[in-house]
C-alpha cells in the first residue's frame, strides 16, 4: 500500500517545464520533428476533451476517497480541470503536437495551472486505460444520440404508415410488380428493420458501458484504488474484468460500426426506393422541392442528393468498420499505439 506522498518520488522534478514529455525520463535526445508529427493523435483525439476530463474527475475523487490524494489536492485538481475545460470551450486552449494526444495536453495544462498536483492526477492509471475509458464515455453518449434519433424516425414513419394505410401501391420481388400492397405496409417494413437496429444498438451500449480505468498500463496498480467508486461516479455498469483485455481491445468499437453499417444499409435501401419512386418512370412520390437540388442546363429535373448521399455514405461506414477490424487482426496482447488508429475512423462513422 502506498500513500500519495510515495508518488513524489515517481515525478520528474528535474524541470517544471508543462511542455516536456512526462515519459522522458530516460531519452537523452529530443524526438525526431517527423516522429512528433507522425505519433501526434491531438489533432484528432481532442475530440474526447469532455470525457477525458469527465474521466479524471472521477478518478481524482476516487483518489482522495482511497486517502491517495488528499481533500485539498483533490479539490485543486477538480477545480485545474474546470478551468482547462472552459478553456478548450472557449477555444483559447492551446493544443499542442509535442504534448502528442488530448490526454497529455490536458495534464500539462492542469499541472501549469496548479503546480506539481497536477501531475498527481495521474497516480495508478496509465493513458492505456484512460483513453480506452475515454472512448468508452464518449460513445456511450453518442449512442444516446443516436438511438433517440432512430426512435425519432421510426416515429415518423409509422405516422406516415398510419396516414398511408389504405394507399394502394404495386409490390415488388425481382423489381416486377408482384401483388398489390398498402404504402402503409411498405414503409412499416422499413420500420421494422430500424426496429433491430436500435435492438442492436441497445445491446452494444451493455458491453460498451464496461470501466477499463484501473487496468492501467496492462498489469493494474498497487496503490489501493476502488474501481467500484469510479465505475458509480461515471455510471458505467461495473468495472471490467481482466486487465490485460481492458486495455487492448476495441471489439465494443467494432460492433458499434456493424451496427452502424446495417442501420445505414437499411437507409440505403430506403433511399434507394425514394430515388427510384421520385423518377419519372415510377412517378410515385414527390420529394419537396427544399430536399432537392436542380440543375440549370436540364430544367426539368429535380435531383434526390439526400437519399442518394445517404446510399453514398453507407459504403463508407461499412469501410470504416472493415478498417477497425483490420486494425485489431492478430495484435498481441496489451496496449499497442496500432489502437490510436482507432478513433478517426469511429468518429466519422
Ligand atoms: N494516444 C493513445 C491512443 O489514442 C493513448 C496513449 C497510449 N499510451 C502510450 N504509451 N502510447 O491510443
Amino acid at each position: 500500500m502506498s500513500n500519495a506522498n510515495d508518488n513524489n518520488g515517481q515525478l520528474n522534478t528535474q524541470s517544471d517545464s508543462s511542455k516536456e514529455k512526462p515519459w522522458g525520463g530516460r531519452f537523452t535526445e529530443p524526438t525526431d520533428a517527423f516522429v512528433e508529427q507522425f505519433t501526434a493523435s491531438v489533432e484528432f483525439d481532442q475530440r474526447l476533451y469532455f470525457h477525458d476530463i469527465q474521466g479524471s474527475i472521477a478518478h481524482a475523487t476516487m483518489l482522495a476517497k482511497v486517502g491517495v490524494l488528499t481533500e485539498e489536492e483533490k479539490t485543486q485538481i477538480i477545480q485545474g480541470l474546470k478551468e482547462v475545460q472552459a478553456e478548450i470551450e472557449s477555444g483559447k486552449f492551446q493544443w499542442s503536437v509535442k504534448l502528442e494526444d488530448v490526454h497529455m495536453n490536458v495534464e500539462a495544462a492542469l499541472t501549469e495551472k496548479i503546480g506539481i498536483t497536477g501531475k498527481k492526477l495521474h497516480t495508478g492509471r496509465s493513458r492505456n486505460d484512460q483513453v480506452a475509458t475515454d472512448i468508452r464515455l464518449y460513445l456511450r453518449d453518442e449512442i444516446d444520440v443516436i438511438a433517440s434519433e432512430i426512435t425519432r424516425l421510426q416515429d415518423g414513419m409509422a405516422r406516415l404508415a398510419k396516414r398511408e394505410a389504405a394507399t394502394i401501391m404495386p409490390g415488388f420481388t425481382h423489381l416486377q410488380t408482384a401483388q398489390p400492397v398498402t404504402f402503409g405496409h411498405h414503409i412499416l417494413a422499413w420500420n421494422e428493420m430500424l426496429q433491430r437496429d436500435y435492438e442492436r444498438l441497445m445491446d452494444c451500449r451493455k458491453r460498451v458501458n464496461i470501466m477499463p480505468l484501473g487496468a492501467a498500463a496492462l498489469a493494474g496498480t498497487t496503490y489501493p484504488i476502488d474501481r467500484s467508486i469510479t465505475a458509480e461516479l461515471l455510471g458505467f455498469d461495473r468495472p471490467s474484468e481482466n486487465s490485460l483485455d481492458s486495455v487492448s481491445d476495441r471489439d465494443f468499437a467494432i460492433e458499434f460500426c456493424s451496427f452502424a453499417s446495417l442501420v445505414m444499409i437499411h437507409l440505403s435501401r430506403a433511399s434507394e426506393e425514394l430515388i427510384l419512386w421520385a423518377s419519372a418512370q415510377f412517378d410515385f412520390i414527390d420529394l419537396p422541392d427544399r430536399f432537392c437540388t436542380g440543375s440549370s442546363i436540364m430544367p426539368q429535373k429535380k435531383n434526390p442528393d439526400v437519399p442518394e448521399l445517404v446510399r453514398g455514405k453507407s459504403g463508407r461506414v461499412t469501410g470504416h468498420m472493415i478498417s477497425l477490424l483490420m486494425l485489431m487482426k492478430s495484435q498481441p496482447l496489451a496496449y499497442n499505439e496500432d489502437n490510436q488508429e482507432d478513433k478517426e475512423p469511429l468518429f466519422d462513422v
